[in-house]
């Protein structure tokens, strides 16, 4: 469905990481689509002194490397590429915004939106800049990336600040993880089946597995994630808001507020981590040299830009409980690094054994039915069934029933960033986080960064191309349980 209203999208770090790798590509698509209204633009902005040619240049480069050689072409580009223009502006010059005013004026497209791809410290400014210059309209709207502060207090002095130039409702908080196609499936299986909604509580799950594993390293973001670590970069949203979807209330409707008040709800009920519990219920580590798909790689202290004596997590394992009726007593183990030996998203659901078996132990053992939720690089939910083996005997074992959404579906799935750029032109605000939600996110994450400075103590050491410290399977195998690859 196209945009009705022409759009000029503005993005602060025009040059930087994300705006050449997804942003960019990801409106190339949509324009390539023709779900662009005809006469809006895209202005990079950044501090870098680059006309508008060598900008161009610039993104034609990065788009022709990331784009599919199929979906890339020339005459494409260059349509696209008028919609290009570059304003050199330092974020913190109140005068440097008068240039990128008077650019927003010539054409005057109906809807505005400013994405803020820049250090979280420099929302504020931008944002009090962006009004003070008189470019922020009923009809404009800011994009922020996460993470939003790097802790309760500046997360609410930044959500204040911006809060004076957009109310609420022009304010879209995005978690690209919202925007996966599998992620709304979840959503789509467990509010449009009546199936697993009777099991869905403590009396069935005996713990839910959530895991976000990497390859990569930090890449050439060194001095940003030196800064962040593994807890703030991953933890704080994309598992916290994938542990909402699986544990919320189904919500009355699927409108921005009903949806947001329920994952709110999750967040507030989550169990506090601090004191003794810290040390007992979460497991950091950090990468040394090892070897991915047969190649070798160094360790993270040895990275550019990152510190001899660097104490940042690239690695974590959180034993998470969330405090209310549905959940009370069911661990949700939260696990993300970097330099795993695979890349893949996964939710794993398991259920509680039969509670009394009619098989004699000869016959094979009565494991507790599984689900496993494959968010990627395939989408995929597999459900482990006990079933009878073929033959005389009544011998049992596991089956697995497999639905792969890439054979089930023919159409390619949506790329993350180009639906939700879609809904923040239509201003949809679904699948974007409610200061609320930042604020009860920071609550439950901010005692465990202080616990740890307090403690002073190190992450774990761990070799890249393996799951981690072995602290994270002694961390399951405590409760009787072990992580999906283990088991
Ligand atoms: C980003 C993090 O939000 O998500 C990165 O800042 C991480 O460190 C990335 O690599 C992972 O996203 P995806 O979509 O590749 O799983």
């Amino acid at each position: 469905m196209s945009s009705p209203q022409s759009v000029d999208f503005v993005f602060f770090g025009g040059t930087g990481d994300l705006a050449m790798r997804k942003l960019l590509p990801a409106l190339y698509h949509l324009h390539r689509k023709g779900d662009l209204a005809d006469g809006g633009r895209v202005i990079g902005v950044a501090r870098e002194a680059l006309s508008r040619d060598e900008y161009v240049a610039r993104v034609r480069e990065q788009c022709s490397k990331r784009i599919a050689a199929a979906q890339f072409r020339d005459d494409v580009f260059d349509a696209f590429a008028r919609r290009l223009d570059y304003v050199r502006l330092d974020a913190g010059q109140p005068d440097d915004f008068k240039a990128l005013a008077t650019v927003l004026d010539t054409a005057g497209a109906e809807v505005r939106i400013f994405y803020l791809s820049t250090a979280p410290d420099l929302f504020a400014p931008i944002c009090g800049n962006l009004a003070q210059a008189s470019v922020v309209q009923p009809n404009s709207r800011v994009v922020l990336e996460k993470p939003i502060g790097r802790d309760i207090a500046s997360a609410r002095t930044t959500n204040d600040c911006v809060g004076r130039s957009f109310t609420e409702g022009q304010i879209f908080r995005i978690d690209h993880y919202l925007g996966k196609e599998p992620v709304q499936n979840l959503m789509a299986l467990r509010f449009g089946n009546v199936l697993f909604e009777p099991l869905w509580n403590r009396t069935w799950v005996r713990d839910v597995q959530l895991t976000i594993a990497e390859q990569v390293g930090v890449e050439r973001r060194g001095r940003f994630y030196d800064h962040v670590g593994a807890v703030r970069d991953m933890v704080q949203s994309h598992l916290l808001q994938l542990l909402c979807i699986i544990a919320m209330e189904p919500p009355a409707t699927i409108a921005p507020d009903a949806v947001r008040d329920e994952k709110v709800k999750v967040l507030r009920a989550l169990d506090p981590l601090h004191g003794t519990e810290l040390g007992a219920r979460t497991v950091r580590g950090q990468y040394r040299a090892g070897v991915i798909d047969g190649k070798p790689v160094v360790g993270y202290l040895d990275e550019p830009d990152i510190p001899a004596d660097s104490h940042t997590e690239t690695f974590i394992a959180i034993k998470a409980e969330i405090n209310n009726w549905r959940w009370s007593g069911v661990p949700f183990y939260l696990r993300t690094g970097k330099r795993m030996p695979e890349r893949t998203a996964e939710i794993v659901v398991n259920f509680r054994a039969v509670p009394h078996s009619i098989f004699p132990e000869a016959l094979g053992t009565l494991q507790g039915n599984r689900m496993e939720i494959e968010l990627q690089p395939e989408e995929s939910l597999k459900l482990y069934l006990t079933a009878k083996r073929p033959g005389e005997d009544m011998h049992l074992g596991p089956v697995h029933l497999n639905l792969d959404f890439g054979e089930q579906f023919t159409t390619a799935p949506m790329d993350a960033y180009e639906r939700l750029l879609m809904d923040v032109v239509r201003g949809q605000l679904t699948l974007f986080l409610r200061r609320d939600e930042v604020d009860a996110a920071w609550q439950w994450v901010e005692p465990i960064l202080r616990g740890w400075e307090a403690e002073g103590s190190r992450p774990k050491p761990y070799t890249a191309g393996t799951w981690g410290p072995a602290a994270s399977s002694v961390l399951l195998g405590r409760d009787g349980s072990a992580w999906q690859e283990e088991s």
